[in-house]
């Protein structure tokens, strides 16, 4: 089952070919629209929209030769239906969606959640079925209890802020391009991560994450000096943040271990890069006797293999991809993990 696959939720464009049958990756393209955003300090939709469509033509026909196969040994075109941007999402949909019409290939709508989900398969075959996911991205922050494709219970979720978004705003807070995920991890690693004590959230018996609190007491340590921050102290706070992050995604992920009984702990999304975070990870899973696992950090980040893979993963199991399926499909700029699962 090759599926021909485009993401475009958000501020990545991207393509790819994945043989879901064999797990096999057969081309895969990412631009990430990092000099379109960056002087803004954020995501700008319209700014997002305008990339996608400047960037997608060229992408797919370049992901296409990487693969080197012709549309006749494709046998679906998937999209990213939702969650996302609005427009991003018409544009790499109705892409997808022409490109299929003008091959004669079933047109596969996905969700991009559940491509997070399911992709850490791809790259472990010794994973097996219900496994707990961490999805910790720059939009998301839950615990799902991936039971099987087309079954997931969401066991907590974020009620204000996602983590990446977080990591994004104290960043800008410190001077930092957007995103700042990756500058905060490179700034801590000369700081100290016991410097600032930073609050953890008061929902502490909960599975559901806050992160509010804790951007707000960075901004208050910023605004409240009499000086700037000098070198040294941005990146004492940096670790001394990165190391909060990483102990509540710890303690929350230990908790939903011990409730599920889980044996294994996957971690997704754009902060599962993060190596305190992926620590965090590794020592709350061995203390519950399960495993750890994370894909590696270019299937972490937004791709299109993981849509590839999600959208063929359900066709091989026989389950609709959405409703209306088909060329029918509509986008879902809200489209929680739940809906997918088949009546
Ligand atoms: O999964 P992703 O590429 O896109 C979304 O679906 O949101 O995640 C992007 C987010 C951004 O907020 C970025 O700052 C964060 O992931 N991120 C990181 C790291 N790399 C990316 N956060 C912490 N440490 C990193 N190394
Ligand atoms: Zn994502």
């Amino acid at each position: 089952m090759r599926v021909f696959a485009i993401e475009t939720s958000c501020d990545e464009t991207a393509a790819a070919v994945v043989d879901a049958s064999t797990r096999a990756i057969l081309a895969q393209q990412v631009y990430t629209q990092l000099k379109e955003h960056s002087p803004y300090g954020g995501v700008i939709p319209e700014l997002a929209s305008r990339a996608h469509l400047q960037r997608l033509p060229a992408l797919a026909a370049a992901t296409l030769q990487q693969s080197g196969l012709a549309w006749t040994d494709i046998d679906a075109v998937a999209a990213t239906t939702g969650p996302g941007l609005t427009t991003a999402l018409l544009i790499g949909s109705t892409f997808a969606k022409t490109l299929a019409l003008a091959t004669g290939r079933p047109f596969l709508p996905a969700n991009h959640i559940e491509g997070h989900a399911l992709t850490p398969h791809l790259t472990n075959p010794e994973l097996s079925f219900p496994y707990l996911l961490l999805l910790v991205s720059g939009g998301h922050c839950q615990l799902v209890m991936v039971e099987n494709v087309g079954r997931y219970t969401t066991l907590g979720r974020t009620l204000d802020d996602a983590v990446g978004e977080c990591f994004d705003k104290v960043g800008k807070l410190l001077g930092l391009p957007h995103p700042a995920g990756p500058a905060i991890e490179q700034l801590a690693k000369s700081g100290n991560p016991t410097a600032v004590t930073l609050p953890h959230p008061k929902n502490d018996a909960s599975l559901d994450f806050s992160f509010a609190g804790l951007k707000t007491a960075v901004r208050d340590l910023v605004a409240n000096r009499k000086h700037p921050l000098t070198e040294p102290e941005k990146a004492d706070l940096a670790a001394s943040f990165q190391a909060t992050v990483a102990a509540i995604l710890g303690k929350k992920s230990a908790m939903a271990l011990k409730q599920t009984g889980a044996r294994h702990l996957v971690a997704a999304g754009g902060v599962a890069a993060n190596a305190a975070v992926r620590a965090a990870l590794t020592h709350a899973a061995a203390a519950h006797g399960a495993a750890f696992t994370a894909p590696p950090l270019s299937l972490c980040t937004d791709n299109a293999v993981m849509i590839a893979y999600a959208a063929g993963l359900r066709h091989l199991h026989g389950l609709p991809a959405a409703a209306p399926e088909g060329l029918a499909a509509r986008v879902r700029p809200r489209w929680p993990l739940e809906d997918t699962i088949p009546a």
